[in-house]
């Protein structure tokens, strides 16, 4: 197939790009570079041996959505662009609103134009807020949005159901992403933020490339076994494996389609601190920390459905998570900037 990747430089969409082509698909991507770097897109190239068909576009621009569609034949949308930070969005809820919004209206908007609907939708485990029950199936109630983040998240879910009640032609795809993280294994592509990193995994990485002098835990005294939250963390690699499976699916009748991407495997921010100490082969400082306002206590996916629907399953685990992010950070102190 050809696939529009949207957001295609970013952590998990640069990832993503890497499994289409080694899978074979065409990939036509764009990005605005508002979190990435062009390098991401030139790695991508450099780990496959093959190209991408790249455009530096916002998905807030009309004009610049309809070329692209004029231009290429797309068969199917791959929709990762979008802001994600959730304490800047309760900063900023404007920009949020209006970024992933308006972004998600004006690209359907040119897919509609274009007679393209087939699209898969990265949305969050965040739209459970704190779960009802767990392990948490894709029926599990959606819960109250914990920021404005997470409102665009329930919402663009929201809009592209309706796309397709109201068209039936609309074949979506609902992808619930856990929390991706790791590198791909050759230590090229990884996560970059901006900053200071507000994920664990990224915190971590900084105190071990000695950036940052300690983790800060965020509470000690959940009622979990060692008292620190626990969630379902999941190779970035897996979870762009799990885009390629998807695709399949949307050569299937039109629908509405929701699939948790996790492993099943609750860890707790220790369990993962310590597997990150084994990767990098000493021991790191943190210190106990206030819980932070909105965490949840504990959030893990049943992943049954993907696997049963997609033939989806998780592959690496902890170790391989920590072995690879930390790959990624000690070979690029700097991420992309260089
Ligand atoms: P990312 O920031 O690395 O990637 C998003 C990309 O979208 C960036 O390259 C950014 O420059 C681009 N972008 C943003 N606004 C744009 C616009 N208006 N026009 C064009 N490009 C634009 O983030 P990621 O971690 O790769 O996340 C990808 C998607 O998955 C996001 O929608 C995110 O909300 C969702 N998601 C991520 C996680 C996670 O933990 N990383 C979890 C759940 C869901
Ligand atoms: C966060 C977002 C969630 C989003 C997801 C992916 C919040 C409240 N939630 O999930 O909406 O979908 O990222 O982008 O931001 N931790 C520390 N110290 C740190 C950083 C994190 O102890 O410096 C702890 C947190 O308290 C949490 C765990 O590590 O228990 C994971 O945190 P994080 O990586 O930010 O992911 P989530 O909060 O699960």
């Amino acid at each position: 197939m050809r696939v529009l990747v949207t957001g295609g430089a970013g952590y998990i969409g640069s990832h993503t790009c890497v499994e289409l082509l080694n899978a074979g698909h065409e990939v036509v991507a764009f990005d605005n570079f508002y979190n990435s770097s062009p390098k991401a897109i030139e790695r991508v190239e450099q780990i496959t041996g093959k190209k991408i068909t790249f455009y530096e576009a916002d998905m807030m621009d009309m004009a610049a959505m309809n070329r692209i569609f004029d231009e290429q034949q797309i068969d199917a949308v791959i929709h990762f662009a979008g802001l994600k930070a959730v304490g800047e969005s309760v900063k900023k809820p404007l920009m949020y609103y209006k970024n992933n919004l308006e972004g998600t209206l004006t690209l359907c908007e040119a897919m509609q134009n274009h007679g393209v609907k087939r699209i898969i939708f990265s949305s969050s485990a965040t739209v459970y807020g704190e779960p009802a029950f767990l392990p948490i199936t894709e029926d599990c109630p959606k819960g109250v949005a914990a920021s404005p983040y997470g409102a665009t998240k329930m919402m663009q879910e929201e809009m592209l159901t309706d796309f397709h009640t109201a068209d039936p032609e609309w074949n979506v795809i609902l992808l619930r992403y856990f929390n991706p993280i790791g590198a791909h294994p050759s230590g090229l592509i990884g996560e970059d933020p901006e900053g200071i990193p507000n994920n664990l995994v990224p915190y971590i990485s900084q105190v071990a490339v000695g950036k940052l002098p300690e983790l800060g835990i965020f509470g000690n005294d959940y009622p979990t076994p060692d008292g620190t939250n626990i969630r379902d963390y999941i190779h970035v690699v897996d979870l762009a494996r799990g885009h390629v499976l998807a695709l399949k699916k949307l050569a299937e009748e039109p629908d509405v389609r929701i699939y948790n991407l996790g492993t099943g495997q609750g860890y707790s921010v220790l369990d993962v601190f310590h597997a990150y100490e084994k990767a990098v082969g000493h021991e790191l400082p943190y210190s106990f920390k206030p819980r932070r306002a909105g965490d949840v206590v504990s959030c893990y996916a049943d992943p049954t459905k993907a696997e049963k629907e997609l033939g989806f399953k998780a592959e690496f685990g902890i170790a391989e998570m920590c072995r690879d992010a930390w790959n990624w950070q000690s070979k690029n102190p700097n991420g992309y900037r260089d």
